[in-house]
């Protein structure tokens, strides 16, 4: 099948550093792929670069004509005073423009708008269209279209933008982590809307089961480069391992040999230098790649451990409650070291009022919260970390 993208020698560097070197990869139309790399290693930026948000120093890439691409970002950003409405409804085709005008005119309540745009929608049949764009918004919950949206928390400014992308209904769908601010109905709705939707599409992702649900293939990015895997999560992991050990071979193989051929360039003799060019090259090469870094295998995030006595967090008969909603009722549990717990529930149930609880930001209305004496919390909250810009990373990172 033909590619629907197309990437000819991308590179980028971010000040000396370069993130990726020379990719070369296309996608086929319909093709459902995952970019996976550990954070930090170019995945947003490569995504900018395709969605034409960013130029690479080196390579290009073409879309096919008649391709519409829709982006997601990793954060979106709004300007101030934008509604939701026009954040949703910020695509420019005439389905979109209509629809929109639509809506206005039903908020506005102006009967006799309403009877125009309704026969303006009849004449260019869009109940249908208009039908998709509700049903996005109903699953991503999102309810009020006059709300500023600089008043939402970043979750929802997420939500917002996804739900812009989808509205569109674009060809080629770039999505940056589309699932990290949805709840466990958003995710199950939005796998099988993406696995229904004919749209090609290139997502990062860090959810495993939803990858595996929706993607055909998986783009891996790590040593300046690209790998691909046409199979799930699991073939990914196995290839991704013999990749590894072939590659640590190599290394290991061209370290050995090059001690040898190290002792050889010690030992000629300048005169003899021009008769041997083909051996010094080599013997360049070959520490090109005795240099670079054999890898460890395992593929997933670094968790820093740190000492714990053996009690760790007890909990006992903890409830909670706000203005009569009992978020909390009567929950005992005692948490063991190298616990690994995911915590479940729709929005407002009252996840984060848990991990407050458990941390000690908020107290329980009732019951006991004991926590060992070396324990310390690392606590990610929802709205992210509101950061003092003129501190350095490693100040922020050592508080
Ligand atoms: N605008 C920028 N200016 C300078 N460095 C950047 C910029 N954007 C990203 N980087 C750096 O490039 C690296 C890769 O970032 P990013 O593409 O966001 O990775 P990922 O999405 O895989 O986590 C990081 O080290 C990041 O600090
Ligand atoms: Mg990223």
């Amino acid at each position: 099948m033909a590619n629907i993208l197309s990437v000819e020698g991308l590179t980028h560097h971010w000040g000396d550093i370069r993130l990726f070197d020379s990719l070369y990869f296309g996608l086929e139309e319909g093709e459902k792929a995952a970019l996976i790399a550990r954070n930090g290693t170019g995945k947003t930026t490569l995504l900018n670069i395709l969605a034409g948000k960013l130029v690479a120093d080196e390579g290009y890439f073409t879309i096919r004509k008649g391709i519409r691409t829709g982006y997601l970002t990793q954060l979106p950003v709004y300007s101030a005073g934008q509604s939701v409405m026009e954040a949703v409804f910020s695509g420019e085709n005439e389905m979109i423009s209509l629809v929109r005008s639509y809506e206005s005119a039903l908020e506005s309540h102006d009967q006799a708008l309403i009877a125009k745009m309704i026969e303006k929608m009849d004449a260019a049949n869009a109940w249908d269209y208009e039908n998709r764009v509700k049903q996005v918004l109903s699953q991503l919950k999102i309810s009020r279209l006059d709300q500023p949206v600089e008043q939402l928390s970043g979750g929802q400014q997420k939500r917002v933008a996804l739900a812009a992308v989808l509205v569109e209904e674009p060809d080629l769908l770039i999505l940056d982590e589309p699932t990290n601010h949805l709840d466990i109905e958003m995710v199950d709705w939005l796998e099988e809307y993406l696995g229904r939707n004919k749209a090609t599409l290139l997502m990062v992702t860090h959810d495993r089961y939803f990858l595996d649900r929706v993607c055909n293939s998986i783009f891996e990015m790590d040593n300046e480069s690209l790998y691909k895997y046409n199979g799930n999560y699991s073939y990914f992991l196995e290839k991704r391992e013999e990749r590894i050990n072939q590659r640590n071979q190599e290394i290991e193989r061209a370290r050995n040999l090059l001690r040898k051929e190290q002792d050889w360039m010690n030992r000629m003799p300048q005169a003899r230098a021009t008769k041997a060019k083909y051996r010094i090259d080599a013997f360049y090469e070959l520490k090109d790649v005795a240099e670079q870094k054999t890898e460890e295998e395992g593929f997933s995030l670094d968790i820093k451990t740190t000492r714990l006595g053996s009690k760790v967090l007890n909990l006992e008969g903890v409830s909670k409650s706000f203005d009569g909603n009992m978020l909390v009722d009567d929950f005992s549990y005692k948490f063991v070291k190298g616990e690994r717990i995911g915590i479940l529930g729709k929005n407002g149930s009252g996840k984060s009022t848990l991990l407050n609880i458990l941390t000690g930001a908020l107290n329980p209305d009732k019951g006991v919260v004991d926590a060992g004496e070396t324990l310390v919390f690392g606590y990610y909250r929802q709205e992210g970390i509101q950061l003092d810009e003129s501190k350095k990373v490693i100040e922020v990172i050592t508080e």
